[in-house]
């Protein structure tokens, strides 16, 4: 399966050849493929408080930007060209989206991040642009024009409130029709525009920049560290200036400083609670009507767990990490444990995890699967 949604390609192939190196075209990605959801199901998350959306308005150089959520009654108002409707984390909402994004598992979870959709009129463009990250472009209904670059000038236009490049020269260009895919690694400029009403579903992925995770680290060592000792000046001298911040003071602050240590440990703990985080804007929803916890074990015991979407659930040998928080696996739980961040979904676990998998059900973390 994973062949044909690569072209052909295997896993090992496309990492080596394409991944965060160069575009790839695949034809028939995913056959028979022609979307998830109606533009007026598309209409009905817009307005949601929790599902972020943002609409897209213009061409050229005049564009307007607007974020949701909607009333029903702002789409009433859209011309018949021109405009984009950007629905982000479908993965979170929609279970068909979330299956969807687990044929992508060829790559880490850790870089994984959403599955966003795109609902665009004839005409309707995000605009040229390029991202800071790589995403796979598979297209849902109808057709959208895909132009390419790998030119270097990123420059960005001034004055519109998109990211759009000043001068954008394309140097391919695609018509991609239901079930094609287009494979961009970072960097790449792109302008898609829809020859029809189309959607386009863009499977995203994470990429801290190095200032993100040192920023992280700073603030989770801030809790780790535990440093002896205070400031001592038993040699102080008479300094001709009292206000001065004397060449001695520096070196003992500069050596109290530079006891900061950290391990392999602490960064991979840090890494497990960062990359397991979810976004800030993520908001889990507790049953309404919890089970009991007797109840719970039997139908687990018959049917399983899955994840909830939302969720992530990362490890590091026998030290898990989900939605931020570390624990240790017990000897007989790892395999379980693994198998779940792995696939998402766990038909059998040992006794022992029952009370750790019931607290993620009422915290709704993870649900019971459907029989
Ligand atoms: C779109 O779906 O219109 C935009 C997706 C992208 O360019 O990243
Ligand atoms: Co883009």
């Amino acid at each position: 399966m994973t062949q044909t949604l690569l072209g052909g390609l295997s896993p090992t192939r496309f990492l080596r050849d394409y991944w965060h190196k160069r575009p790839l075209l695949i034809r028939n990605a995913v056959p028979g493929f022609s979307g998830l959801l109606s533009p007026a199901a598309m209409h009905q998350l817009a307005t949601r408080e929790d599902v972020e959306s943002r609409l897209i308005q213009g061409s050229g150089s005049h564009w307007q930007f607007d974020h949701g959520p909607f009333k029903k009654s702002d789409f009433k108002r859209l011309p018949k060209t021109e405009w984009t409707l950007l629905v982000q984390s479908l993965n979170h909402v929609l279970p068909a989206a979330d299956a969807l994004l687990a044929r992508f598992s060829f790559i880490p979870h850790a870089r994984l991040d959403d599955l966003m959709v795109s609902y665009a009129v004839p005409g309707g463009s995000v605009g040229p642009h390029f991202d800071s990250y790589d995403v796979f472009l598979l297209q849902g209904q109808g057709h959208r024009r895909w132009q390419i670059s790998e030119q270097t000038d990123l420059t960005i236009q001034d004055d519109v409130p998109l990211r759009i490049l000043r001068h954008f020269k394309a140097e391919d260009e695609w018509l991609l029709g239901p079930g094609d895919m287009l494979y961009l690694p970072p960097h790449v400029a792109h302008y898609g525009v829809a020859e029809d009403a189309c959607t386009t579903y863009s499977i995203g992925f994470r990429a801290p920049t190095t200032d993100e995770l040192a920023q992280g680290f700073l603030m989770h060592l801030q809790d780790s560290v535990a440093l002896e000792g205070r400031y001592a000046d038993p040699d102080l001298r008479l300094q001709p200036h009292p206000g001065e911040i004397s060449r001695a003071m520096l070196s003992q602050i500069e050596g109290m400083i530079a006891r900061i240590q950290w391990s392999k440990r602490d960064i991979a703990e840090f890494a497990g609670c960062y990359l397991s985080e979810p976004k800030p804007n993520v908001f889990f929803n507790p049953p309404d009507a919890p089970l009991g916890y007797a109840a719970f074990n039997k139908l687990t015991r018959k049917s399983g767990v899955t994840l909830n979407p939302k969720s992530r659930l990362l490890f590091i040998g026998g030290r898990f990490f989900i939605n931020g928080e570390a624990f240790n696996s017990a000897a007989d739980e790892t395999a379980a444990l693994q198998q779940l961040a792995d696939q998402h979904q766990l038909a059998a676990f040992p006794a022992s995890l029952r009370e750790r998998l019931y607290d993620w059900y009422e915290a709704g973390w993870l649900e019971i699967a459907p029989t």
